[in-house]
């Protein structure tokens, strides 16, 4: 896409290993994220490409490595004070709160978990309401923009699959995220809705996002990202264009193998 080679990295991993028992998820992985970019991660099944989302974003210790978000380590952060640096992630399987609706679940990403308490709330009611209008007003904003504004009241467990994929994508951009990371965003959702979360992530990029995306649909990661990175049996296998990633034959053997 709009990629500059100038452009400094907005996230970089060095080294990242993790292991689970005997079990080498990540082993001595490295990746990088360009400012202003979508970039993709793909591999074959059990690659590792969830693992080193979840230790890119804190939700799991690394045993060696270490992340650099916006030129800062991620080390001492936890996930939630890594979303609010800036850098959120969707996941797998989409994590919204069935019983909560749609606006509910939109409102959770702004919640402030620290840093308040009882005499503070008290003496600050006047602020705290204008801003639960405003983030009120930016949920709907943004619903609207995705197209999920009429379900704004209904319970999100009545939502498709794809649509919870989107409510997921729609609450990662409530904290004016610089990268969001997505997992698998068109996994079980139909082709009309895979091209318009496509069409989303575009123009998100546009206004500055940028987006590491984990997909195994090809024409997705070909036709949105600019540079891929490739893992196989948890280590890095390949990095570069879609062209050169297409032509690349360590990279159709992985798949051919899977
Ligand atoms: N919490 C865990 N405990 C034990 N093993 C795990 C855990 N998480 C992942 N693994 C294992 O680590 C390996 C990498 O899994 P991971 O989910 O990162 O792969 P993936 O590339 O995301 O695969 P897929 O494309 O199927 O989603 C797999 O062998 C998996 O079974
Ligand atoms: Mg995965």
């Amino acid at each position: 896409m709009n990629i500059q080679t100038s452009n400094p990295p907005l996230l970089t991993a060095n080294e990242l290993s993790k292991s689970f028992g005997g079990l080498r998820a990540v082993k001595n992985a490295h990746i990088q994220v360009k400012a202003g970019s979508i970039t993709g991660l793909i591999g074959p099944n059990g690659a590792g490409k969830t693992t080193l989302f979840n230790l890119l974003s804190n939700f799991i210790r690394p045993d060696a490595g270490e992340v650099i978000f916006d030129g800062q380590p991620i080390h001492p952060l936890s996930p939630h004070e890594i979303a609010l640096q800036g850098c959120v992630r969707t996941f797998q399987v989409a994590r919204v709160l069935s019983r909560l609706t749609v606006l509910e679940n939109m409102l959770l990403a702004t919640q402030k978990q620290t840093g308040e308490n009882f005499m503070q709330v008290w003496l600050k009611q006047k602020q705290i309401r204008q801003e639960e209008r405003e983030n009120q007003a930016r949920a709907l904003d943004i619903l609207e923009s995705v197209g999920l504004a009429a379900k704004a009241y209904d319970y999100a467990g009545a939502l498709s699959g794809g649509q919870r994929k989107l409510l997921e994508i729609a609450r990662a951009l409530m904290t004016r995220p610089k990268l969001i990371l997505l997992d698998e965003p068109a996994a079980g959702v139909n082709p009309t809705l895979i091209g318009q979360i496509c069409e989303h992530i575009v123009n998100w990029n546009q206004q500055g996002i940028s987006f590491l995306i984990i997909e195994h649909n090809m024409d997705v990661i070909m036709s949105l990202c600019s540079h891929i990175w490739v893992l196989a049996e948890g280590t890095n296998l390949a990095d570069g264009t879609p062209e050169e990633i297409q032509n690349n034959p360590d990279v159709l053997e992985a798949y051919l193998g899977d």
